[in-house]
């Protein structure tokens, strides 16, 4: 795991924004796996100013979203198609054929999830997936307990995440109880992963996922187990980890391994 730890949530937004650009530039059909919430609307709003510099592009990038609330319309608010569209599709040029999501209102649950992961297959997988992670650990809507070779299907949310999430909506009854998410096994399957925190209310998430052991309970502990997944906290959700001092040494010296090539 490569854990960069930033002064503040503006610095983890710019570095994740930069990784994806550095990414595009070496693939431009790039494909995105995308989550919503609060922590990556920061991103998403580096990204858009990348665009508009004229510095990524977006024709033959696809994305697809990582969970969606059961029950929801596309035109909800707080549906993740609502989201995706107001806060980096309509900015971009990104082609609507390009844009894969989980319905809030599918005709039939089993099918759509597995047409959703063939469809992701097709394109060659996920090359760089965005997370975001619950303050119980959960990455996409996979809550603790979650297989951790699960594939995307329904889920049921807990009252802890019923509660966080209640802030977007007008009441936590509001808050639909059942989502579809790619499940964890999906997740695993990106090539690259950039896990962001940001805050004191995810000091404890990120520290048990990235110090202590893997485990179903704290579902992105798993991401311990992939090969390249970069984690971008700010200090205060980095605040107890216990190699702090090891982590920003690294990031800040790894270009000098170069010193030791022939
Ligand atoms: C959203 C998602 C969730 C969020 C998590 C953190 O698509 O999959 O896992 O990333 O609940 O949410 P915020 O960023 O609002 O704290």
């Amino acid at each position: 795991m490569e854990v960069i730890i930033k002064s503040n949530y503006d610095e983890i937004c710019q570095e994740a924004a930069r990784i994806i650009l550095e990414e595009w530039q070496k693939k431009r059909n790039l494909v995105l796996g995308l989550a919503t919430g609060a922590t990556p609307l920061g991103v998403y709003e580096k990204i858009i100013e990348l665009h508009q510099k004229g510095e990524i592009d977006f024709r033959e990038v696809a994305t697809f979203s990582l969970d969606e609330y059961l029950g929801l319309e596309e035109d909800h608010p707080q549906s993740f198609a609502f989201y995706m569209e107001e806060n980096l599709f309509k900015h971009i040029n990104i082609r609507k054929d390009n844009i894969f999501r989980l319905e809030g209102r599918p005709t039939d649950i089993e099918a759509h999830c597995r047409e959703y992961e063939e469809k992701i297959k097709k394109r060659g997988g996920i090359d760089v997936q965005i997370l975001g992670i619950g303050r119980n650990g959960h990455i996409g809507f996979n809550e603790p307990g979650s297989s951790l070779s699960s594939r995307t299907r329904v889920k049921t949310l807990v009252e802890e995440t019923v509660k966080d999430n209640a802030r977007f909506f007008k009441s936590e009854e509001e808050v639909p109880r059942f989502c579809l998410t790619m499940g964890i096994g999906t997740v695993m399957e990106a090539k690259m992963i950039i896990l962001l925190a940001s805050g004191k209310n995810k000091n404890d998430a990120i520290f048990k996922s990235v110090e202590g052991p893997v485990t179903a309970s704290i579902p992105a502990s798993v991401l311990q187990h992939h090969p390249r997944v970069k984690i971008l906290v700010d200090e205060e959700a980095g605040s107890l980890l216990s190699r702090r001092g090891y982590y920003k040494w690294v990031f800040k010296n790894k270009d000098r391994v170069k010193d030791y090539l022939k």
